[in-house]
């Protein structure tokens, strides 16, 4: 089970990304890909890699109906991407393995914002070797704002009440650097739990309720997340934006990929503890002590001030999400995951899987037909999930999604609207997002077309 640190270092918070905003009303980022060196465990000089900073990103903001641009400079020894996870945009903009930036080369992707608020995040998705690229630190954090959310009254003093917590897991080696042998066939199995890059961490809180925005950017880590004392939180959004209500839930697990956004009440100079328990495993998983299932540790420890400040209850309502789709639908399509392959197949770069009508809103099918976990994303798009084994989903499964946890011997039914076409050279990707069985191939292309194309 992985070692907690003592909690002896205050969480750095990721600082948000500067821009600039000209007179044609676009609001401009540059972004560097850097090598450096960071602090992962106290004391320990570790080779990494960042976007303009030595580990991880800063946090890009922007609002709905904006239009965004970037100029990405790659000047790390080897070709990348920049994804966007999560974002609703031109497939060409979508950073996929078929938009490599070259080493010394310039990316500069740009697209207008079309999607309620949600916490999403970008990181290198270079064709086979995703998992090295993130494993070394490349990740930050996406926040979209829209009007609806400013008008509730809930935490949003970013880094105050209002914090970002990138989960990972890493190894390092007896001199520090980052261990990149892949331990078991979920991936980069860490025994150090990271957050926002570094591991030991603690967090002051000063208000009431605090809300985590929470990030699992790990190789194939499975987090259940809960609270050491098993106080309840509010879950308040999921991947793509607000749930219609909070819920109140003693815990939630996150696949890598997923976020999720979630509130918890302190009294005065109380102390609690993040932590993750062992996977509720409904499902059997073979192997599952060598894939993490069985660990508990500690992430996080907050500490409330003596005489916090008072917030606000949580509204009793957040947003309006109209169904897609009827649960029980026929699907349009039909996934199967199973060995690193997904119907029976690994990706292509030079084969589109399957073409969808522009401006169609489908159902998809996702079958775990393997007795390991896979999760399952879906670029362009977030999604609802109408049903799983024809029962409805749990509550935490209620909101927008863009990347979902597979049991095995399950059966998802997803809904999705499209509205974007793909130019043809452009395809989108849908794959597992534990980023081994990505890099192995567990990765098919769509090409969202126009009427005749
Ligand atoms: Cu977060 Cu195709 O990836
Ligand atoms: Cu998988």
């Amino acid at each position: 089970s992985p070692i907690p640190g003592p909690a002896t270092r205050p969480l750095p918070i990721p600082p948000l990304a500067a821009s600039t905003v000209g007179p044609d009303g676009v609001r401009r980022f540059t972004l560097d890909i850097q090598q450096g060196t960071s602090e992962i465990l106290p004391g320990k000089r570790t080779p990494t890699w960042g976007y303009s900073g030595s580990i991880l990103g800063p946090t890009v903001r922007a609002r709905r109906h904006e239009t965004v641009a970037f100029t990405i400079r790659n000047a790390v020894p080897e070709p990348t991407t920049v994804h966007w996870h999560g974002m609703h945009l031109p497939a060409r903009f979508d950073g996929g393995p078929h938009q490599t930036i070259p080493v010394g080369g310039t990316w500069e992707p740009a697209w207008t914002i079309d999607q309620q608020a949600a916490l999403l995040w970008y990181h290198p998705h270079p064709h086979g070797g995703t998992e090295k690229h993130v494993y070394r630190g490349l990740s930050g954090l996406f926040i979209v704002d829209d009007e609806t959310t400013d008008a509730l009254d809930l935490p949003k003093d970013y880094g105050v009440d209002d914090i970002p917590l990138i989960i990972q897991d890493r190894r390092l080696t007896a001199d520090g650097a980052l261990d990149e042998s892949d331990p078991t066939d979920v991936g980069l199995l860490g025994d150090t739990i990271v957050v926002n890059g570094i591991a030991g961490a603690h967090l002051d809180v000063r208000t009431d309720r605090v809300r985590l925005r929470i990030l699992n950017g790990s190789s194939g880590r499975i987090y259940n997340l809960a609270f050491a004392d098993h106080r309840p939180f509010q879950l308040i959004a999921t991947d793509g934006g607000l749930l219609t209500a909070p819920v109140t839930l003693p815990n939630i697990q996150l696949s890598p990929g997923e976020r999720a956004e979630l509130v918890v009440e302190m009294r005065g100079g109380e102390q609690i503890v993040l932590r993750s328990l062992p996977i509720e495993q409904r499902r059997d998983i073979d192997r599952a002590a060598e894939f993490g299932f069985d660990d508990s540790f500690d992430i996080l420890r907050l500490r409330a001030a003596q005489n916090p400040k008072p917030s606000a209850p949580l509204p009793v309502s957040l947003a309006t999400i109209a169904p897609l789709a009827q649960p029980g639908t026929a699907p349009d399509h039909t996934f199967e995951l199973k060995w690193f392959m997904i119907n029976n197949q690994r990706m292509d770069m030079n084969r589109v899987d399957l073409t969808v009508p522009v401006d169609t809103t489908q159902v998809w099918t996702v079958r775990n037909n393997d007795n390991w976990p896979h999760n399952f994303h879906v670029h362009d798009v977030q999604f609802q999930v109408l049903d799983i084994d024809d029962q409805a989903p749990p509550p935490a499964l209620s909101g927008w999604k863009d990347t979902l946890y597979t049991e095995p011997q399950r059966t998802y039914r997803l809904a999705m609207h499209f509205a974007h076409h793909s130019d043809p050279t452009y395809p989108y990707m849908f794959h597992c997002h534990l980023l081994l069985h990505e890099d192995h191939g567990m990765m098919g292309q769509f090409l969202v077309l126009a009427p005749g194309r």
